[in-house]
């Protein structure tokens, strides 16, 4: 190694980076499975962005009334705006079942029905019967599901010993020159040491990149910096243009109103009293998804309906609901209304917006959780070593748009998933040893923090990204045109070259929260250049892509999944996968005939 540098080394069978939900879930399923494992977090685990999750996690458990896991695929499927990967989303719907059961036996606390049953309550887009009646299928630990799963998965994941290097930034993956996947480079954030890890797998579990947006559900944390790596190591991003909108964040502060409270029986209303939803949803109403929820507030606001001074928010009122409801389910969104908007919910309705809260796209993997990409010939293969779950990934499960607590779902799931399919991978080779690294492995990695650290440019950090922020606010949002993004893919990739400007006035490595937040925005600046550029390619509206040039889906051009690369110049190439139109059991008819409307 030439730089500076001193590294410390590492090797692990399975180093998996994120502490959220999905990487947990992961650490402790290798853990258990007696795979060495290693966890890398930039936060400390149980601060890990999955705590804000609040709704609760979808599965055909059927306490509270009839269910079946194949309607629940239905909904993913025709959720998704028929865009998911229907071998992928059936996989998830039938697992559900069994890992929730799971969750339950590591201890999550989850709210009861009176025989003491797992609460179950109704989410936009959840149905019974393919469609006709309303689901109640999302479990919920009041309104903090996520907090409680977080923490129940760090404990199990402590008690089966997986290792963790908290307050750890992974700073770029270690490929060799065969395109395999060798390990991964960090900071030691508080010591400010340089460590390489080994590892035979490496699972990126970094989350959603929510903070290229100005107003997002999405802790200052989520910046996607397993996608931020991937797209450096020369591998694809897929479907970056769907991010979906939630229709409920706080006017202002955009802090997440769950779901959750329209499923409790809360509504949405205008300037003129009018509970609008039925007018663009008849039968879902409040309870349509989220695309569709988004949308109608769009253009309540926009043909002059919204409430407020300046007639740009809407209200969500559940006043109505009786007092211990709201103590008992809502309690957590109480007290964020209360804080966040100066509401009692009791007496006044909460101002909302639709706020960025997830994005559909990211790392492109099959079922088990493995990394594809196109290889020659445009043929699909694995990306051997590396395996992405939860929201940087792209399983696609979601397709281009997401339903309420899917999230939850997708990340138990599939966490458990790459456990189960690392365990079989490595059952062909436990006892080898891990190949050396090449000398130089991790240098370039070193040779970009060192850039960075010693930048001297006329930027700062938190000017860029504000600048970026906003280019993505204003011209990748709810509703899009060819013009408006046209403009955009300009304005975001100056943006992009400002970065060879920027200006880091802290050159020490030691909580230097200047170093890192730059870090972030590299990461960052890259995925909102591969969304601005995939938002205009796609001519046509699907899931949270909607385009009013081109307002109708378009299967006949664009029932693909996008895959986009992006280079040092800001260029982006974009290719195409198939949507798998198969499920994994043929045999069962788990799409009725009649719903097969693609
Ligand atoms: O509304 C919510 O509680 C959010 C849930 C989700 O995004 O799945």
């Amino acid at each position: 190694m030439s730089t500076a540098y001193q590294i410390i080394d590492h090797s692990y069978d399975v180093i998996v980076v994120g502490a959220g939900g999905a990487g947990l879930r992961a650490s402790l399923g290798m853990a258990e499975k007696g795979l060495t494992t290693a966890c890398i977090t930039k936060v400390f685990p149980t601060r890990s962005h999955t705590v804000a999750a609040q709704g609760g996690i979808s599965a055909s458990l059927g306490n509270m009334g009839e269910d079946d896991w194949r309607w629940h695929m239905y909904d993913t499927v025709k959720g998704s705006d028929w865009l998911g990967d229907q071998d992928a989303i059936e996989y998830m719907c039938r697992e559900a079942v069994p890992a929730i059961i799971e969750l339950e036996h590591y201890g999550v606390p989850f709210s009861r029905t009176d025989d003491g049953k797992i609460y179950q309550r109704p989410f936009g887009g959840m149905t019974t019967n393919y469609g006709e009646g309303i689901a109640q299928r999302t479990c919920a630990a009041a309104d903090r599901t996520g907090h409680a799963i977080l923490h129940t998965l760090y404990q199990q994941s402590l008690k089966y010993k997986a290792e963790f290097f908290i307050e750890y930034f992974a700073l770029d993956l270690i490929m060799d020159d065969e395109g395999v996947c060798r390990g991964v480079m960090a900071l030691n954030m508080a010591e400010g040491t340089i460590h390489r890890f080994s590892a035979q797998m490496v699972v990126l579990a970094t989350g959603g990149y929510g903070r290229a947006y100005f107003s997002a559900t999405s802790a200052h944390t989520c910046t996607g910096d397993g996608n931020g790596m991937v797209l450096r190591a020369g591998l694809p991003l897929q479907d970056m243009e769907f991010v979906q909108f939630h229709p409920t964040g706080i006017y202002g502060s955009g802090c997440l109103i769950s779901e959750g409270v329209r499923g409790e029986g809360g509504f949405l209303v205008n300037s003129e009293g009018e509970r609008f939803m039925p007018r663009y949803a008849p039968h879902a109403k409040d309870l349509a998804s989220r695309d569709v929820v988004s949308r109608a507030i769009t253009m309540e606001i926009r043909e002059g309906r919204g409430v407020g001074e300046h007639k740009d928010r809407i209200y969500l009122h559940l006043e109505h609901l009786e007092p211990d409801i709201i103590k008992e389910r809502l309690p957590g969104i109480a007290e964020l209304a209360r804080i966040f908007a100066g509401v009692d919910v009791t007496k006044a309705p909460i101002p909302v917006l639709p706020t960025v809260h997830y994005n559909m796209g990211g790392i492109p993997t099959n079922h088990y959780g493995e990394v594809v990409t196109l290889k020659e010939g445009n043929t699909e293969g694995v990306v051997p070593g590396l395996m992405a779950i939860g929201e940087c990934a792209c399983v696609s499960v979601h397709g281009a748009n997401r339903l309420g607590s899917n999230s939850l779902l997708d990340i138990i799931v599939f966490g458990r998933a790459a456990a189960i399919r690392c365990a079989q991978i490595m059952a062909g080779n436990a006892a080898a040893p891990h190949k050396p690294l090449a000398k130089n492995a991790g240098e370039a990695a070193l040779e970009r923090l060192d850039n960075l650290r010693y930048a001297k440019g006329s930027y700062n950090t938190a000017e860029i990204r504000l600048k970026m922020q906003r280019v993505m606010q204003d011209h990748a949002a709810v509703f899009r045109t060819g013009e408006i993004l046209e403009e955009g893919v300009e304005k975001i990739a100056e943006v992009f070259h400002l970065f060879s400007d920027i200006k880091i006035t802290d050159r020490s490595l030691i909580w230097n929260s200047d170093l890192i937040e730059t870090l972030e925005l590299d990461n960052l600046r890259g995925q909102a250049v591969v969304t601005m550029n995939s938002a205009l390619n796609r001519t046509e509206s699907r899931g949270g892509h909607a385009r009013e040039d081109y307002p109708n889906r378009d299967d006949e051009n664009w029932l693909k999944h996008t895959l986009a690369w992006l280079d040092a110049q800001a260029q982006v190439t974009i290719n195409y996968r198939p949507v798998h139109l198969y499920t994994l059991t043929p045999d069962v008819d788990v799409i009725p005939p009649k719903a097969r409307v693609y």
